[in-house]
């Protein structure tokens, strides 16, 4: 067995984030390349549901089948071993995205030049300071025309909320783009558009030697020297520790299509970015290098096969060895558990493995058993934390309109929200049962999986609501006064917690106005 320090060193676990059509899809399949882990670029195929084809059953069914097989990309690139988690680029899949950031060490974010910082990365971005994810920025598409780098870097900031320091730098951008400086190590890249191959560096002596000059022509190397000065004196000088809190974000530009400036990124990547981390339970912090193993779940994936009604569930090993065939504790059912056909990732293929270290995650094949969050151990009670549930923003009441069905109908129900797929709540007033989603696109996989998978048909009813959101108070009195008034808005989720039902952020604001005993909560962590 290999030495479980030397395999936690050599391990990077990280996620790719962007608003759809930034260049996610293309640097991953960049960073494969580079690995060797495929040959040819267009490998990859995009994970996301193109926007036309929202409703579109077959890309639904195609989009899940294709992300079961780039969930997880591993590839050995220097000796080091890198773990890409995919996550859906669909943005009502967000809550998937979400879950998937728990399971990272870091993230690369990508921004399109011309379009800057967009919606989505926003949202993310918040939930990568939420846990102080160290973050490195790939500004992509230099190849086209693009805002004034320096423009970028201030929206970065401001928009982000993150201190940048660029680790290299443009000459000149669209039609008459040259290549990028390493600020990192001193080299620059000249660019020559070319999807499959990757650009030869050239090796300067620092950023006055004369062949720049030669290169580029005086006129662009003399702007560049003016920049990297204007950089140097504006920017402080990088700092590995302050990224590794996440406290500042190294910035690249290049541009992925053209596997340029994708090199650079790889290669400084492997050097800052962290190996696993302690993961928080609620217990106790536990360190990747403890001999025993401890793993959770972060993601579970229907099988596509509807005749065989099995998942497979996304374990990340936070500590220890994972063996195949040995028996694990499964924490929430307290249950022994064995594993004989676990699988690892690699590249785009799934193979069975009889030993996983911490940062990778495997595979394990289960037939409703596991839900979103559970821990698997030697024997140790400890629940990991940190998969919280966001307070969702559509709703509907869902109908049974098969009512021989219903007994299929309730466990596909409890089957799809044990998968995360969306939340459900009780409404204590009139008992009938509200799903949540953060988009439209979830109401229609449910329905349509319900019917596919569990035979139960069902109908979904308008609910105008705002926002659920969960309630406690240290006074019992207060809380007992709250629900009494607003009883008719009370319900419950799943593990029988209150939470209070506001028709508009009106109410929801009067209401924390008037009840300042009641706290508010957002998410289900707290
Ligand atoms: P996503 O996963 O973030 O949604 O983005 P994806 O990689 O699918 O890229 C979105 C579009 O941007 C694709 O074009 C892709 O080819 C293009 N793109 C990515 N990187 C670069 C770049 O460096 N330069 C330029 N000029 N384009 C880039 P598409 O037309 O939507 O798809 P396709 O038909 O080319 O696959």
């Amino acid at each position: 067995m290999a030495n479980l320090t030397d395999e936690i060193k050599k391990r990077r676990t990280f996620a790719i984030i962007s608003h759809p059509d930034a260049g996610k899809t293309t640097l991953t399949e960049k960073l494969l390349l580079f690995g060797g882990a495929i040959h040819v670029a267009g490998a990859v195929k995009s994970n996301k549901i193109k926007k036309t084809a929202t409703s579109d059953w077959m890309e639904i069914e195609k989009q899940r089948g294709i992300s079961v097989a780039t969930s997880v990309m591993g590839f050995e690139y220097e000796g080091y071993k890198i773990n890409i988690l995919d996550t859906p680029g669909h943005q009502d899949f967000a809550e998937d995205t979400f879950r998937t950031l728990t399971a990272v060490d870091s993230v690369i974010i990508v921004i399109d030049c011309a379009k800057g910082v967009e919606q989505q990365t926003r949202r993310l971005m918040e939930v990568c300071r939420m846990r102080n994810t160290p973050v490195i920025i790939f500004v992509n598409k230099l190849d086209r025309e693009g805002r004034d780098p320096f423009d970028i870097l201030d929206e970065l900031e401001s928009e982000l909320k993150i201190s940048v320091r660029p680790l290299s730098w443009p000459i000149n951008m669209g039609a008459k783009f040259k290549g990028v400086y390493n600020i990192y190590e001193h080299n620059l890249s000249l660019f020559k558009p070319d999807k499959q191959h990757v650009t030869e560096r050239m090796d300067i002596k620092d950023i006055n030697d004369h062949e720049i000059d030669e290169v580029v022509g005086h006129d662009d190397a003399q702007k560049l020297r003016d920049d990297i000065e204007l950089i140097d004196g504006v920017y402080p000088q990088f700092d590995e520790l302050e990224y590794l809190d996440g406290k500042v974000a190294p910035v690249f530009f290049g541009s992925a299509l053209n596997t340029f400036g994708v090199k650079e990124l790889l290669d400084c990547f492997i050097r800052i970015a962290p190996s696993p981390q302690p993961t928080q339970a609620v217990e106790r912090v536990v360190e990747p290098g403890e001999s025993k193993f401890t793993g959770f779940v972060f993601k579970i994936q229907a099988n596509m096969d509807p005749n065989h009604r099995s998942c497979i569930a996304f374990v990340k090993v936070c500590s220890g060895v994972f063996h195949r065939n040995q028996y694990y504790y499964h924490v929430r059912s307290d249950k022994q558990m064995r594993f004989t056909a676990p699988t690892a990732f690699m590249a785009q293929k799934k193979e069975i493995i009889d030993e996983v270290y911490p940062g990778d995650v495997v595979g394990l094949p289960d037939n409703g058993v596991f839900k979103i969050g559970d821990t698997l151990t030697e024997g140790e009670k400890i629940h990991f934390k940190g998969l919280p549930s966001f307070s969702p923003e559509m709703f509907k009441y869902i109908e049974n309109t098969d009512p021989m069905k219903t007994k299929q109908l309730n466990k596909g129900i409890e089957q799809l929200m044990d998968e995360g797929v969306a939340q459900l709540f009780v409404n204590q007033f009139n008992n009938r049962k509200i799903i949540g989603t953060v988009g439209q696109l979830q109401f229609e996989v449910i329905q349509y999986r319900l019917l596919h998978e569990y035979g139960a048909s069902c109908r979904w009813e308008p609910i105008h609501l705002y926002k659920a959101c969960w309630i406690e108070s240290d006074d019992d009195e207060a809380l007992e006064a709250f629900k009494h008034r607003k009883h008719q808005f009370m319900a419950l989720d799943r593990e029988g917690r209150d939470v209070f039902l506001a028709d508009s952020s009106y109410v929801l604001s009067m209401a924390q106005q008037d009840f300042p005993k009641i706290h508010f909560h957002f998410t289900s962590e707290f």
